[in-house]
C-alpha cells in the first residue's frame, strides 16, 4: 500500500424522494441568492426543476436560472454562467442534472470567484483557491462528479475537452435520489454503466502493482455490482432497488476511495475518449465502451504488459466468473459481451464514429498526452488504438 491522503468533503444524502430537500439544504448552507444550473430540458419536463424552484420560493430564497447545459458541456456556457453568478450576486450554486450539469456548475462556482479566466483552471494549471458552495441534485448515475472535485468541459475553438480537479469544487452536499433516474432513456443508463465501469477499470488495469489487495477487492465488488445492476435494469428499467445500487456504485467508483493507496494511475482511455467526444459529440460512456477492447489489444503489445495482463485475467475471473488461467483473450471477450448485453457500442463503427475523424481525434489526444506527460500516446499510437477499436 502506498502512502496517501484521503479527504472527501461531500455530504451524501441518498434515498427515494431526497431531492425534495434541495431548497432546505440551500437554506441550511445560508444561501441568500442561488444560481440554479440545469441541462437541456429533461429536469423541466419531469417536473423536478419546477419542484426545486417552488421549494426555493417557499423558503424565500431568491434564485437566478442558468439552463441549457448541453451534454459534453462547453466553455462558452460556463462563462455565461459565471457572468450571471456575478451579476446576481449568487452565493451558492445549485446543480440539477447529470454529470455535464454538475461539471459546469463546478466551473462556474470556481470561476465566479477567480480574478482570471475560468479556462486557466483547465489549461495552464491555475489552482482553484476558492469556490462558491455547490449543491447537486443528481439525475443520472454515471460520472461520480457528485462526490469528486473534477470538472470536464470542452473549449469550442480548440476542441480541447479537459478537466481540473479541486477539493474546493466538491459539492458540499449531493442529493442522490434514485427515483429521478427511473425515466432515463435506456441509452443513458447504458452509457452510465459503461462510464462507471471505466472509472474502475482504468486504474485497475493501469496500476503497476498486484496489490493493494483491499483496493483490488473493493474495485471488484463494485465491478460485480455494476454488472449485476446492468442485468437487473435490462430486465426491468423500473427496478428502483437496482437504480439505487447503480447510483451509489457509480458514486463510489470515482470518489477517491478505491484509488487511495494504489499509486498514480493514468486514464489514457478517458483521454482518447474525451478527444472523440470533442470531435464527434458522442456520449462519453458510449465512447469509452467503443474503444476499450481496441485499447486493451494495443496495450498488451506495449512494453511492461505483464502486470496489465495479470489484472486483465483477474478481471475475467473475479468479475466475469471465468475459470483460472482463462487467458487475456477470454477476458476481453467477456468485457465486450457485457457491453453488448448492456447495449453500449463495443467498437467505433458501432458507435457511428467515421474513420475520417481519426486523424483529428489522434491529434487532440496526443496533444493532451503531451500536456499530461503520457509520452507513449503519440498521434501514431492513438491512430493504432482507433484502428484496433474500429
Ligand atoms: O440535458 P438534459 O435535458 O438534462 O438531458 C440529459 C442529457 O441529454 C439526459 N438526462 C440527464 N438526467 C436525465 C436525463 N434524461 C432523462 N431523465 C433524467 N433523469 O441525459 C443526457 C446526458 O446527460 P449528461 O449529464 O451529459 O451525462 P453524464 O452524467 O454521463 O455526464 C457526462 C459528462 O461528464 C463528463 C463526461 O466527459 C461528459 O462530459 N465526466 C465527468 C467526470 C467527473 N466530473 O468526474 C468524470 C467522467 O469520466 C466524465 O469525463
Ligand atoms: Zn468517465
Amino acid at each position: 500500500m502506498n502512502a496517501f491522503t484521503f479527504v472527501n468533503p461531500t455530504r451524501i444524502e441518498f434515498g427515494s424522494g431526497v431531492s425534495r430537500r434541495a431548497a432546505a439544504v440551500c437554506q441550511e448552507l445560508g444561501a441568500r441568492h442561488v444560481l440554479l444550473i440545469s441541462g437541456m430540458g429533461s429536469a423541466r419536463r419531469s417536473g423536478l426543476l419546477d419542484a426545486v424552484e417552488e421549494g426555493l420560493r417557499a423558503l424565500g430564497i431568491p434564485f437566478t436560472a442558468h439552463e441549457g447545459v448541453r451534454p459534453n458541456p462547453v466553455l462558452g456556457h460556463v462563462r455565461e454562467g459565471i457572468a450571471k453568478a456575478r451579476d446576481c450576486g449568487a452565493d451558492l450554486v445549485l446543480a440539477v442534472g447529470g454529470g455535464s450539469v454538475v461539471d459546469s456548475a463546478k466551473a462556474v462556482a470556481a470561476g465566479a470567484l477567480a480574478d482570471h479566466d475560468v479556462w486557466d483552471f483547465f489549461e495552464g494549471g491555475a489552482p482553484v483557491r476558492k469556490a462558491l458552495p455547490l449543491v447537486a441534485v443528481l439525475t443520472l448515475a454515471a460520472t461520480g462528479s457528485e462526490m469528486n472535485g473534477g470538472s470536464v468541459v470542452t473549449r469550442e475553438d480548440t476542441r480541447n475537452k479537459t478537466f481540473f480537479s479541486s477539493l474546493h469544487t466538491h459539492p458540499r452536499v449531493s442529493l442522490l435520489d434514485p427515483d429521478l433516474t427511473l425515466g432515463l432513456p435506456w441509452e443513458q443508463t447504458a452509457n452510465g454503466l459503461s462510464d462507471a465501469f471505466a472509472h474502475l477499470l482504468e486504474p485497475y488495469l493501469n496500476t503497476p502493482l498486484r496489490r493493494p489487495i483491499v483496493q483490488l477487492e473493493l474495485k471488484e465488488g463494485l465491478f460485480r455490482s455494476l454488472v449485476d445492476c446492468g442485468v437487473r435494469l435490462k430486465a426491468n428499467p423500473q427496478d428502483l432497488e437496482a437504480r439505487g445500487d447503480f447510483m451509489w456504485s457509480a458514486t463510489l467508483a470515482l470518489n477517491g476511495m478505491t484509488s487511495a493507496g494504489a499509486g498514480p494511475a493514468p486514464y489514457p482511455v478517458h483521454m482518447v475518449e474525451h478527444a472523440i467526444s470533442a470531435v464527434t459529440d458522442l456520449a462519453h460512456g458510449a465512447g469509452l465502451s467503443a474503444i476499450y477492447a481496441g485499447w486493451i489489444r494495443w496495450r498488451l503489445e506495449q512494453p511492461q504488459a505483464e502486470d496489465f495482463a495479470f489484472h486483465l485475467e483477474r478481471l475475467g475471473q473475479k468479475v466475469f466468473a471465468l475459470p483460472e488461467s482463462c487467458g487475456v483473450d477470454a477476458a476481453v471477450e467477456a468485457l465486450v459481451a457485457w457491453y453488448r448485453q448492456v447495449g453500449t457500442p463495443a467498437t467505433l463503427r458501432e458507435a457511428g464514429v467515421a474513420e475520417s475523424h481519426f486523424p483529428e481525434i489522434a491529434f487532440l489526444a496526443a496533444r493532451q498526452a503531451r500536456a499530461w506527460g503520457m509520452g507513449a500516446y503519440t498521434e501514431v499510437a492513438v491512430m493504432e488504438i482507433l484502428e484496433l477499436a474500429h
